[in-house]
């Protein structure tokens, strides 16, 4: 995407990441300017082309184990690649995910790549170009918006090789599996652009620009709409910012009588200084441009709702601002009105996130929806409790939950349940107003969710946190480093499969 300062006043409008420009084809053999991908696995039949028997290969140093790779090059045709895909048992979506990406890693300065998937039998062939597709786009994700020099060499196109039989499948499978990628590649760009360069005006303008093109309607309202509606946590947390707040209301309406009807809420903060409960100027904290992720994530599922023709009807809220600290920030010890009427003293500015979904939660609920799930960058303490890996899902229906659950467990965006313990409830009551917006420094993510649901009503919910998982700390497989994009799949997934659940 064309990344502006906010401050340019010829600031050209922003516009979608350049990913959709990779052709994505399905072909019986490889073409002869690509790279040629070849999953195998240990002991497993080699391609007669390459000419080498698992003696040879070992001596090399590959035994085909997943995520290794191995590079064979060929005066007559293509390059080819081995990747191992591990154990051939246990060859799933997620083996031959990472088998893919080790590829497109191993095959990083070509721009043609081609990956045969003939040899895969475990799983159908729509799964396995799907899964080989989103591997190599997103391995090959770089965030290159402001460099002068791009680093890497963009891909341009992927075939995926498979027999004649299969090729209708792996047809459906590839465009799926660029889909989603797609989605992925979309919040990891808007996650990794700086504050400065994407504000919430910046974003809603972006929504605007979009929408139309993507299947979507979408409504923006700014301050005097927010004041008119009552979002008294929106409003609270951006009053001490110079840029405006923005909730961007995106909604996709399937073509036919929808099967249901989901909400998603991302949280939108642009820039988390810790408003007057200032951050530390450590580590952790300058990735704060990354507190906008859970809304990155919506944004780019919405994207991708139609192209993937999700049978649901998804409303979305992102809850766009600033947390800034000034002469205007709300102080600690305020006293805000949330839309609905529920008054909230707020003990420390840094839990903000929560104020701002609060609003969103009580305007899904007044939609109607079947199940709202919430997404965002919430706490640290799910950061600690569960590491860099997985993100935490907490809700009051297990049915959803499990959705939730299962969901991630197609895309490998990996979730773990924490409770929802009421048992804690009493620590986020407030002498002078109906909640606070912080418990005891202990289970920090349970607070947070069980202020979350004082919003839902009875509406089945889900919160998903993503403190944790936002940030990548090093290139692994199809995970690049920087903001990781987290969410945008396992959301378009679980809108594709939904069904509405009981409580
Ligand atoms: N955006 C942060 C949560 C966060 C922390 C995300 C680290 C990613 C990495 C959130 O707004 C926050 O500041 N939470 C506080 C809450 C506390 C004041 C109760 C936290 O977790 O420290
Ligand atoms: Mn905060
Ligand atoms: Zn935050």
């Amino acid at each position: 995407m064309n990344n502006v300062n906010s401050g340019a006043a010829l600031a050209p409008a922003p516009s979608l990441a350049p990913s959709a420009a990779i052709a994505i084809s399905v072909a019986t053999a490889a073409p002869a300017t690509t790279v040629l991908g070849l999953p195998v696995a240990p002991d497993g039949a080699l391609p007669e082309s390459i000419g080498l028997d698992w003696a040879a290969l070992r001596s090399g140093g590959f035994a085909g184990a997943v995520g290794s790779s191995f590079v064979i090059a060929n005066a007559q045709g293509p390059v080819q690649v081995l990747v191992g895909l591990g154990d051939a048992q246990a060859v799933g979506a997620e083996q031959l995910r990472h088998a893919a990406a080790a590829f497109a890693r191993a095959a990083g300065t070509h721009a043609e790549v081609a990956f045969d998937i003939t040899s895969v039998s475990s799983m159908p062939a729509d799964v396995a170009a799907r899964a080989a597709v989103e591997g190599i786009v997103l391995a090959r994700y770089r965030y290159n918006t402001l460099r002068r020099e791009p680093r890497g060499v963009a891909l341009s196109s992927v075939t995926v090789v498979c027999a004649a039989d299969a090729q209708q499948a792996a047809t459906t499978g590839a465009q799926s599996g660029k889909a989603y990628a797609s989605a992925t590649v979309l919040a990891r760009d808007l996650a990794n652009s700086p504050h400065s360069h994407l504000s919430a005006t910046l974003l809603a303008d972006l929504a605007e620009a979009v929408a139309s093109q993507r299947g979507l309607s979408v409504e923006i309202f700014d301050k005097p709409a927010l004041e008119a509606m009552g979002c008294g946590g929106l409003l609270g947390v951006n009053a001490g910012s110079a840029e405006p707040p923005r909730m961007i209301k995106l909604v996709y309406r399937p073509s036919q009588t929808p099967t249901g009807h989901l909400a998603f809420v991302g949280k939108g903060i642009m820039y988390d200084s810790g408003g007057l409960s200032l951050k530390p100027g450590d580590e952790v904290h300058a990735q704060m441009k990354n507190d906008m992720s859970g809304a990155a994530a919506v944004f780019a599922a919405m994207s991708t709702l139609a192209e993937v023709g999700c049978p649901t009807m998804v409303t979305a809220f992102l809850m766009c601002t600033d947390n800034m600290p000034s002469g205007t920030a709300m102080a600690m010890g305020d006293v805000i009105t949330i839309r609905g009427g529920t008054t909230v003293e707020v003990i420390n500015t840094d839990a903000e996130g929560r104020l701002v979904m609060a609003d969103a939660l009580v305007l899904s609920a007044e939609e109607g929806v079947d199940a709202i799930i919430d997404i965002a960058t919430l706490t640290g303490a799910c950061m600690r409790a569960l590491g860099t890996g997985l993100a935490g899902v907490m809700g009051n229906s297990q049915g959803l939950v499990d959705q939730v659950r299962d969901a991630a467990t197609t895309t490998d965006e990996p979730v773990w349940q924490l409770p929802l313990e009421q048992r804690y409830r009493n620590e986020i009551e407030s002498p002078i107003a109906d909640l606070k917006n912080l418990g005891s420094p202990n289970g920090g993510a349970i607070h947070a969710a069980l202020f979350l649901a004082e919003f839902v009503g009875d509406v089945p919910w889900a919160n998903i946190d993503i403190a944790g998982v936002a940030q990548t700390p090093a290139d692994t497989s199809w995970h690049t480093t920087g903001c990781s994009g987290f969410g945008a799949r396992l959301l378009v997934q679980v809108a594709a499969s939904f069904k509405a659940p009981g409580k």
